[in-house]
């Protein structure tokens, strides 16, 4: 098929859920399922405050970002040992693996369990194994970005770099995620820069929550490469254009932004707008356990909800996600070779 203008529209579902993509903002942590926790709790004896599965899946009704968080860090508390982080990230990966996804960059947030007594150490040599096993058994390429909790200190984020750097090797990147407002960038700006200087890659929550100000601020004082979320950029109209001059990705997250009420409905998101102002954008799935669906889901939901997405968006959205990705050159072009050839297969 050479026009895409042909792709049948009934088969776009399809094509969504085939093709090769990379998932670039996934909180570990968020992917954690009632029933794991539920089973990690049974494991390491600890008391839920919640009768069973569905009671504590009923809690999931969010109101904001803090509503979210403060569920989310508690879930967080049953994870105690090496295995239940490796569990954790392989029951991600073939979750992943079923969505089609190739690559993923993984977010973890060290401060929610070495705050809890949790080594650092015990958390990275958890999901690290996982990344091996991933890659061995499932074929998925994977890596790991550490994640400051921007509600805390500067000097508790100094603290974590300086815990985590005996295990430099298992991540190449930085965050900054949880609460955005009041929060800004500025706060870690002398901690981002020793980030830089160890070469590490950086991205940062922005524009989630936070004004457009924020993703300016990400890019000028921490030097973020990518920004996560970064929706309300389209406040600011010499931020979208230098966005889309500069190719900064964004790593927006539909169903994330409609469950913390950032948009009232999918139909209502302006990725379509995003899309239409040339900004390389990619569809990621945030924390699925909270947010009602993995990333084929988000794809599923947002194309249904955005008639003017079409077949092209869907391509375009997925080769954005190899460009944003943190990878070799040439494990792009192999990725956007495969890509090619599963719009032919579906398309026939
Ligand atoms: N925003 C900020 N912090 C987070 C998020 C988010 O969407 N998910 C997990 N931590
Ligand atoms: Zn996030």
């Amino acid at each position: 098929m050479n026009n895409l203008a042909e792709f049948p529209r009934q088969k776009l579902p399809q094509l969504l859920r085939a093709m090769p993509k990379a998932e670039l903002h996934v909180h570990i942590e968020g992917t954690l399922e009632p029933e794991l926790i539920f089973a990690l709790a049974q494991r390491n004896g600890i008391a839920l405050p919640y009768t069973s599965v569905e009671a504590l899946r009923a809690a999931y009704a969010f109101t904001d970002l803090q509503s979210f968080l403060d569920i989310y860090y508690a879930g967080a508390g049953v994870l105690q040992h090496e295995q239940d982080f490796f569990d954790l990230a392989m029951a991600y990966f073939r979750r992943a693996a079923a969505d089609r996804i190739v690559h993923a960059e993984l977010f973890f947030d060290p401060q929610t369990h070495t705050a809890r007594g949790v080594p650092i150490q015990t958390v990275i040599a958890g999901l690290a194994r996982a990344c091996n096993t991933a890659e061995a058994e499932l074929g998925i390429s994977s890596a790991l970005i550490l994640c400051f909790l921007r509600h805390l200190s500067e000097a508790d984020a100094f603290q974590t770099l300086e815990q985590a750097l005996p295990y430099r090797q298992h991540f190449i990147g930085v965050g900054l995620d949880s609460g955005e407002r009041g929060n800004p960038p500025e706060k870690f700006a002398r901690v981002f820069a020793r980030c830089r200087e160890l070469g590490l890659h950086i991205v940062a929550h922005a524009g989630e929550e936070g004004p457009a100000q924020y993703i300016r601020d990400a890019l000028d004082l921490l030097g973020a490469q990518r920004i996560d979320h970064g929706v309300r950029c389209v406040e600011d109209t010499q931020l979208v254009e230098r966005l889309a001059r500069q190719r900064i990705p964004l790593t927006v997250c539909p169903l994330s932004n409609v469950k913390l009420r950032v948009f009232d409905t999918l139909a209502a998101h302006n990725m379509a707008t995003l899309l239409g102002a040339g900004l390389c954008v990619t569809v990621n799935s945030d924390d699925p356990a909270y947010f009602g669906g993995y990333l084929n889901q988000n794809f599923l939901e947002t194309f249904n909800a955005l008639p003017d997405l079409d077949a092209g968006h869907a391509i375009q959205l997925a080769l954005n996600s190899f460009e944003a990705s943190f990878v070799p050159e040439d494990r792009k072009a192999r990725w956007r070779a495969e890509l090619s050839r599963t719009v032919q297969q579906v398309a026939q």
